[in-house]
């Protein structure tokens, strides 16, 4: 009896695919081009979103006929444009053109990493760099490390572990006793994220313990024994401390030798948050930033941030890389056979994810093709053009700088004299909204001691001088005409 012919039509036509392939990457060159000059197109096309969605509505009866260059033309003509060398806004990179290519690659193929069979090369790769890695931090033997979705996961995973190792108990289990319940020593300026992540381990707020910040908006370690002391004086355990290296607001870097002093004496877990700023491990001129690394627990490292590699992409390092298997202790046997359970290339053992893509292999690529060279070079240009920035705005009476910067993070705003913080922050917060709104330049903005700044990010490798000096002029523009209107 012969079968039914099926009546889905295949949906793959290499024929069309390789057509429409070779469109795409030549709308995306034209754009690169066009995008990187940063000449006839603002950073960011602003839209009113429901106007955007209403733009973007689509007929759910399929068949639409748009051709592909058209559909990917309206795309990139919506979108911000992060290789725009007037993108000096949040922590998200220009990636590498070969990233992206690889990343299309990988997309097609759809190997997978929770398992090694279904993402061999990924898993290879991956082993790779977290060697690489291994050795930049100055770990001795034993190390490891695994791939997560983003900074916010990979923070989490670290943190888990902080939980299942330094509790005396088996949280993952038992779940969380009432008594004793574990704390973690947190930075004011620590991202978000790491408190959060508190909170999804279900600890609730009073196990987040904050720790203040001294002028540099680096953690106060001096005040770390007196704080643990108090935090155990209403039932709080400590477990860990969390450091930042850099901090997302202002871009300090934490003391890690003093963190891992106190960690060692107390037996506590280091975990270092250095999504953003563990790239200075390429540059001789600022290693120094994160000297005490090689003793932390654990440490959480985006490429998607200060490593051009496009998002979300985040490697978690483990000094015992042992440690890495006891976070998720729970037993999966449909995927993994028992004597396999401690093996570092099934990564589902390890990570919250379950099937990840392929960051392994796009991470590799980047090393790759541009090398600990390049990267060295990348970052101290990205933390020497910071500086050069302070110089220009310390020498500015209508500027303020908020702190020396430490990375390639500053924070600034617009001054008059006469105005207090309160019109200071709404003429700051009006500046930064017309700059976006009109696509000269996209910037953010921080909150710091009740007072808004202007906040860049110096991520893009095509960013000058020139480009920021232009900047400070459409500030001083804008500021200017905002204080002339009061005083009318
Ligand atoms: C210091 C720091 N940690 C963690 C994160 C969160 O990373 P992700 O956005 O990849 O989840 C950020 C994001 O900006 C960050 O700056």
């Amino acid at each position: 009896m012969s079968l039914p012919k099926s009546k889905i039509p295949t949906p793959f036509n290499p024929e069309n695919f390789r057509k429409e392939g070779h469109i795409l990457v030549d709308t995306l060159s034209d754009y690169l081009e066009k995008a990187l000059t940063g000449k006839e197109m603002p950073v960011l096309p602003w839209n009113d979103p429901d106007r955007l969605t209403e733009y973007f509505s689509f007929d759910s009866a399929g068949g639409e006929k748009e051709p592909l260059d058209s559909f990917i033309k309206r795309i990139i003509d919506n979108s911000i444009h992060i290789h725009h060398p007037h993108y000096i806004g949040h922590q998200v990179t220009s990636p590498l053109p070969v990233t992206a290519l690889v990343q299309f690659c990988t997309t097609l193929l759809n190997n997978g990493a929770a398992i090694y069979e279904m993402g061999p090369v990924n898993m290879a790769m991956e082993k790779n760099v977290i060697n690489e890695f291994g050795s930049l931090i100055g770990y001795q033997t034993g190390f490891d490390g695994i791939f997560t979705h983003g900074g916010t996961a990979g923070n989490l995973t670290g943190m888990l572990a902080a939980r299942q190792v330094k509790t005396d108990y088996n949280i993952w289990e038992d779940g969380v006793r009432e008594k004793d319940k574990p704390g973690y020593l947190i930075s004011e300026q620590a991202h978000y994220s790491v408190g959060r992540n508190v909170k999804i381990m279900g600890l609730g707020d009073d196990s987040i313990i904050k720790v203040p910040v001294d002028k540099h908006f680096r953690m106060r370690t001096d005040l770390l024994e007196e704080i643990k002391r108090n935090a155990e004086k209403n039932g709080i355990r400590i477990i860990s401390v969390v450091a930042s290296s850099c901090s997302t607001a202002t871009g300090s870097y934490d003391n890690l030798e003093a963190v891992a002093d106190f960690s060692e004496k107390h037996g506590l877990w280091m975990h270092v948050d250095g999504a953003h700023g563990m790239g200075v491990l390429f540059s001789e001129k600022y290693r120094d930033r994160v000297n005490g690394i090689e003793r932390a627990d654990s440490v959480v490292i985006d490429f998607h941030k200060m490593l051009l590699v496009p998002a979300l992409n985040t490697l978690v390092m483990f000094r015992n890389g042992e440690r890495s298997f006891e976070t998720f202790a729970q037993k999966a046997s449909y995927l993994f056979q028992k004597s396999q359970q401690n093996v570092w290339y099934n990564s589902a053992s390890r990570t919250i994810e379950c099937t990840k893509s392929a960051l392994g292999i796009i991470a590799y690529s980047a090393l790759k093709y541009y090398g600990n060279d390049y990267y060295r070079h990348y970052i101290e240009s990205r933390y020497d053009l910071a500086s050069s920035f302070a110089v220009m705005v310390r020498s500015d009476k209508q500027l303020q700088l908020a702190l020396e910067p430490e990375s390639n993070i500053t924070c600034f705003r617009f001054t008059a004299e006469g105005y207090n913080d309160q019109v200071l922050n709404q003429i700051n917060h009006e500046i930064r909204d017309r700059i976006i709104k009109e696509g000269s330049f996209y910037i953010v903005q921080a909150e710091l001691e009740g007072k808004t700044w202007l906040r860049l990010t110096i991520i893009n490798p095509v960013t000058s001088v020139n480009d920021l000096k232009e900047l400070l002029l459409r500030i001083k523009e804008i500021g200017t005409q905002l204080v002339l209107k009061r005083e009318l």
